[in-house]
Formats: structure tokens, sequence, C-alpha cells
């Protein structure tokens, strides 16, 4: 089965991908062009512009962040929040099927 995760930009603009079982959350917005997410360093967390925001109802069922995810947050170009997370350190597994993401404002 598909593993379907959807990228809503700031400005309400949804888009739905498939995702790749064992690649980042990243390189699924990255293989299929979404606009929003940068990362810059390639998946190496190094960039910070991977940032995603994970809905409440998600956050639980998402693996804890690391020492470095949380360090790296702090670099992010828009607002850390509650849900922020590096869509680099999110691996695609087929429980995320039906995740929605929203993307910041801006990863610059
Ligand atoms: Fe650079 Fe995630 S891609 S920190």
């Amino acid at each position: 089965m598909p593993i379907r995760i959807e990228f809503v930009a700031d400005d309400g603009q949804r888009r739905e991908v498939e995702a790749t079982e064992g690649r980042s959350v990243m390189w699924a917005a990255v293989d299929n062009g979404v606009d929003g997410i940068l990362a810059d360093c390639g998946g190496c967390m190094t960039c910070a512009t991977c940032h995603v925001i994970v809905p409440p109802e998600w956050a639980e069922r998402l693996p804890p962040r690391s020492s470095d995810e949380e360090a790296m947050l702090e670099m992010t170009a828009a607002p850390r929040e509650a849900g922020s997370r590096l869509s680099c350190q999110l691996v695609v597994t087929p429980e995320l099927h039906g995740l929605t993401l929203r993307l910041p404002p801006t990863q610059y």
C-alpha cells in the first residue's frame, strides 16, 4: 500500500505525495518537488531548512527528537513551534500514511 504524506504550505496550498518507506520525509518532499522544503544540507542535519510542523494528533506517533535535532531546531528561520520537526530526521514507515505536515512561512 502506498504511503501518502500531505504537505500544507503557509498559504494553505496542499500537496500530497507518495513517500518511500525507509527514506526520510524530507526526501519525499524533495523528490516530489514540494515547494517550501529546501534541505540545503541533504539530510546531514546542519541546515534546518527542512523544518515542518507536525499537528498535535500526530506528535506522539512519531519518534522523539534526538538532542541534535533539538539543537538544530533552534536554528530554523521561522520560529520553532510545539510541533516543529526536521523532516530529514523523520523516517517514512507505513504508520505515517495519512500524515499531514504544515510548512513554515520561510526556511531561510
Ligand atoms: Fe538539513 Fe534537514 S535537510 S537539517
